[in-house]
């Protein structure tokens, strides 16, 4: 298999290293089962061990490679089906037992991802170096709790992650693709945009209206790359001002990725309980559909859509994103060549 990661293009494609990447709703893995799937190009099992905390391994027995999640949960450790190698939690062979006592015995063989649960999702991280020290995951504040309150609405959908983040990062589309939607229908339908910088990213901001439909979003990377963004809610869907939404993808590889939307509003006490009632009752349905809108516009992107764009005002935050990914790919391949740790990593892959 071709290790892509090794290319500027790969990394980009797979997504850089050294950040936390969210892999699927929390309630996607449950007690007693291996959970198989690939992200971020690296195949994964996740599990949960007898006291529920979630682990996230490479699915690939140290001993031949057989997939771990074919294996067996024995609680806190796996075992591989094929030849009963015991696996623990931090990647230790803890048992050979066709071999007992053999040098494999007692080693760290199988890599481990740190991992953290957040906002209804696994999170983990990436490191382009196993035994680097990642740092603690930044959580949004939108879906960190406190004031705020949010409901997760997970999709996987055949293109590439880097459409999603373009659709992010276009809050025009908002105007005509779902210029049908509830919240999207007003406001004008030209507009000029500007960038704005901030210490964690960029706002891509409309300049002649705001507040109005889907006028600005925020690319943020503290680690966690995502995007914030705001609707206006008519006065019928209730306090809590603008509806939030944070956004965040993940490639499961070249041509799928994984997309979380948490829809938030700044609502606690007795606001967020009749925030809650009427989300389910009524806006649920309606957010899926624009969701749907989305999925469909992307999914039918041809695979080459880079290839042969013009691009105009509009689409500057794009530009500025697909640089900015160029560039962490490219000083992490600059970094990788000269450490001896990142290009064992490497190689191992
Ligand atoms: S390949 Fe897993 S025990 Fe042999
Ligand atoms: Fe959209």
């Amino acid at each position: 298999m071709t290790n892509t990661l090794d290319t500027v293009e790969g990394r980009v494609a797979l997504g850089p290293r050294n950040k936390w990447y969210a892999l699927c709703r929390s309630d996607r893995v449950q007690p007693g089962e291996m959970t198989r799937m690939s992200r971020a190009g690296e195949e994964l099992v996740l599990w949960r061990d007898s006291a529920g905390t979630v682990h996230v391994q490479e699915d690939r027995c140290p001993h031949r490679g057989a997939r771990l999640s074919h294996g067996v949960h024995m609680g806190d450790r796996l075992a591989c089906n094929y030849h009963g190698v015991q696996v623990d939690a931090a990647g230790v062979v803890v048992s050979v037992p066709g071999s007992p006592g053999c040098a494999l015995e007692g080693r760290r063989a199988l890599r481990t991802f740190p991992v953290t649960e957040r906002a209804g999702a696994v999170f983990a991280w990436f490191g382009d170096s196993e035994d680097a020290e990642p740092p603690e995951l930044d959580v949004p504040e939108p879906i960190a709790g406190g004031e705020w309150d949010s409901f997760l609405c997970y999709v996987e959908w055949d293109a590439p992650w880097l459409y999603s983040l373009d659709n992010l990062m276009d809050p025009m589309h908002g105007a005509f693709l779902h210029r049908n939607s509830h919240t999207m229908a007003a406001g004008k339908r030209e507009a000029m945009f500007q960038v704005r910088e901030t210490d964690r990213g960029f706002f891509f901001e409309k300049t002649d209206q705001r507040g109005v439909n889907f006028d600005w979003s925020e690319w943020v990377d503290t680690g966690l790359q995502w995007v914030g963004l705001e609707i206006p809610y008519p006065d019928t869907a209730g306090p809590g001002g603008p509806f939030t939404i944070v956004a965040t993808a993940t490639p499961i590889n070249e041509n799928q990725h994984a997309a979380f939307f948490w829809r938030c509003r700044n609502v606690s006490g007795w606001q967020r309980d009749s925030w809650r009632f009427l989300y389910r009752m009524r806006l649920e349905q309606r957010h899926w559909q624009v969701l749907e809108q989305d999925r469909t516009m992307l999914e039918a992107m041809p695979p080459d859509a880079y290839a042969r764009e013009n691009l105009y005002q509009h689409d500057i935050a794009l530009v500025r994103l697909r640089r900015l990914l160029r560039a962490t790919a490219k000083k992490q391949l600059e970094a990788a060549a000269e450490s001896p740790d990142v290009r064992a990593a490497a190689n191992a892959r």
